[in-house]
């Protein structure tokens, strides 16, 4: 049975996935580098530098200026981040939290962003979440499943009686590589990998997607 659920946190608990959009973009154009929405697909979900390396392609930096640009565009997130609150969760999330509080499963933050721990607390969520992994907690990040197992094992649950909730690619070959149970938030192009798509946590009941679960486990 399900005793350990792992959340990701941008696109799934909140939308800063929109935010670290609007950085990389902001940082882009200041580089005169081609970007857009589109081409930001490709990056949720993975780490700063993966998406920096990404971003800049063929063209040649040292790491002096790719360690500058990390920290402008993080600059500019950390701004943008600055006036969330409990309102910019994701519809759904909340009533869902509450849930699983409620039946004794055991919750994990499982997010590569090295801002996971202030985004919960201005999201006003800290309580439902017993252990935070985020881009501080293991060095190689999704699609290993490092990020995840560190959760489990801090839980102290087999990572097989997890599940992990994931808007990412890269998040759900992490979840599978790691033997856990996944649950895709978004459009089956990008998460069709998951056990279950969901479109998002609206009106989705803990008891309902557990039975799911079970099922497919038989
Ligand atoms: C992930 C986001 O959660 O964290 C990515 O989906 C982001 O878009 C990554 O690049 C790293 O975040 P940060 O805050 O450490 O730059
Ligand atoms: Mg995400």
């Amino acid at each position: 049975d399900i005793q350990g659920v792992i959340f990701d946190l941008d696109g799934v608990l909140t939308d800063t996935a929109e935010y670290h959009y609007r950085a990389w973009q902001r940082l882009a154009d200041e580089e005169g580098l081609p970007f857009d929405r589109e081409a930001n697909e490709a990056l949720r979900g993975i780490s700063r530098r993966a998406s920096l390396m990404k971003i800049i392609g063929d063209r040649v930096y040292s790491e002096a200026q790719i360690e500058d640009m990390m920290e402008r565009k993080n600059q500019y997130y950390v701004d943008s981040i600055d006036a969330i609150s409990p309102t910019d969760l994701l519809p759904g999330v909340l009533d869902f939290l509450k849930e699983i509080k409620q039946a004794g499963v055991k919750t994990a933050l499982g997010s590569a962003s090295k801002n996971a721990r202030p985004v919960i607390e201005k999201l006003g969520i800290a309580e439902y979440i017993d252990v935070i992994g985020d881009g501080h907690s293991v060095e190689r990040p999704k699609p290993a499943p490092d990020l995840f197992l560190f959760g489990a094992n801090e839980l102290g649950v087999d990572p097989a009686a997890c599940v992990v909730f994931e808007d990412a690619a890269a998040g759900i070959e992490a979840a599978l590589a790691a033997g856990m149970w996944a649950v895709g938030l978004g459009p089956v192009e990008r998460v069709g990998e998951a056990h279950v798509v969901l479109s998002s946590l609206e009106n989705v009941h803990w008891a309902d997607l557990r039975g799911k679960l079970q099922q497919l486990a038989k």
